[in-house]
Parts: structure tokens; sequence; C-alpha cells
């Protein structure tokens, strides 16, 4: 897997391992990565500085039309703008992330962004992209489809960890946010049917990222 076209989809809950395995594959394939849920928390951002109810779906829609996003796509070097301000600390904080379900919620919204989402696939050619609906909507054809889970304890225990928050807080945020995303009506947190499922709690990254290094080699031809 050295050169060409390829696409990856990871798909999972919060906590699943996601980011952390979506960069390091990136890197050991020297390919772009792409995290769309700094789309959605960036979006999110922009409304929660405008002043807009997350709620309001309408004024929701029309703020995420309104933004320029820009986004890198170095595994190594991260980063999200929004009309030029970097806003890579603050989507992290817990406003935005207290907010971003109701506006990942909002169909508009998941529209633009997927737009822009395929766009970036498209150019970069090589690519990691982590999010909940990258094997279902945003890249149906990827060359591989990665459904990463873990058990609730072990999700809760890796993000009070990154995030320094109570370990029980993060259990009950994190359960909130997997009821949201899963059960909202346009396009939820789905396994796709061609997805390779794998449990990332008793596994560290390295093995995680080497599994899917042997099932990409057997996939594309280099
Ligand atoms: O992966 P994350 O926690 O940074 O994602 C933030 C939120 O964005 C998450 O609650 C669900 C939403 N999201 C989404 O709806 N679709 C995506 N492709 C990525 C994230």
């Amino acid at each position: 897997v050295d050169s060409g076209r390829c696409v990856v989809a990871v798909d999972g809950p919060s906590g699943s391992g996601k980011s952390t395995v979506s960069r390091r594959l990136a890197t050991a394939l020297d390919a772009q990565y792409l995290d769309t849920g700094a789309m959605y928390r960036a979006v999110t951002w922009a409304v929660l500085q405008s002043g807009v109810e997350p709620h309001d779906s309408d004024a929701v829609a029309k703020v995420a039309g309104e933004v320029q996003l820009e986004i890198g796509t170095d595994p190594s070097a991260p980063h999200i703008s929004v009309d030029g301000t970097a806003v890579d600390g603050p989507i992290r904080g817990p406003e935005v992330t207290g907010a971003v379900s109701a506006v990942a919620a909002v169909p508009w919204v998941r529209q633009l962004l997927v737009a822009q989402q395929r766009k970036l696939i498209a150019e970069a050619g090589r690519m990691v992209v982590e999010g909940r609906d990258i094997g279902t909507v945003v890249a149906p054809d990827a060359d591989l489809k990665v459904y990463l889970t873990a058990s609730a304890d072990a999700r809760a225990r890796r993000r009070s960890a990154e995030d320094a928050t109570d370990v029980a807080a993060t259990a009950a945020d994190l359960h909130r946010r997997d009821q949201l995303d899963s059960t909202r009506a346009t396009d939820p947190l789905q396994q796709a049917d061609d997805a390779v499922v794998l449990d990332t709690t008793g596994l560290g990254i390295d093995e995680v990222v080497s599994r899917l290094r042997a099932l990409l080699d057997g996939r594309v031809q280099a």
C-alpha cells in the first residue's frame, strides 16, 4: 500500500480510540487525515459564538451556511479554523462538547459538511477519515471500513484521561452523546454492513494499527 488512491473509513463512538488510531494509521500509510468530528465541533463553536441556541435548527443551519471552515489534513499537525480564527482548543471544551450533538443532528449542517468532506477526500486521494457516518454516507466506496468499539468503561476511562475529567461524569456524558448520535434521524452513528468491527477494549494502539495495516495489505493493490 505505497501509492495511489486509498481511502480508509474509521467510524465508532467516542472513546473507541478512533482519533489516535486514525492519525497513526494515516502516518503509517503516508496518507492525509480528516477528523470530521472537528468540523461538526467547529460549526458548533460558531453557533455558540453567534449566540444562537443549538436546538434552533433554522438558525443553526444559517450559521453553518455562512462560516468558512479551513481544515488541515496533515496527521502530525491537525488544525481547524473558522473564518480565519484557529479553534483547535475551544472545540474540545465542555461548551462545544455539550452542544455538538444537537448541531450535528441538523440535516442541512450534515449536507454541507458531507459535501466538503467528499471534496477533501477526492483531492487527497489517500486519506484516513474518521467520524460516525464515513463508511455509510461520506465514503461508501472506501477501500477499508473499520468500526471501532470498546466497552463503555474503557471508553469513559480513555476520555477522562484525555480531558482530565472525572470518570463517572465522563461516562454519563458519553452515554448521553452516544444516545443522541445513534438515534438522530439523519445519518446516525451506524456500522456499515461491510465494515470490519474491532473491539479495542484490551488492545494497545500499536496492536490496532498493525491489525488495520494487515487488513489493508490484503485489500489494496500497491
Ligand atoms: O468524534 P467527536 O467526538 O469529535 O465528534 C463530535 C460530535 O460530532 C459527535 O457527538 C457526533 C458528531 N459527528 C457526527 O455526527 N458525524 C461525524 N461524521 C463526526 C462527528
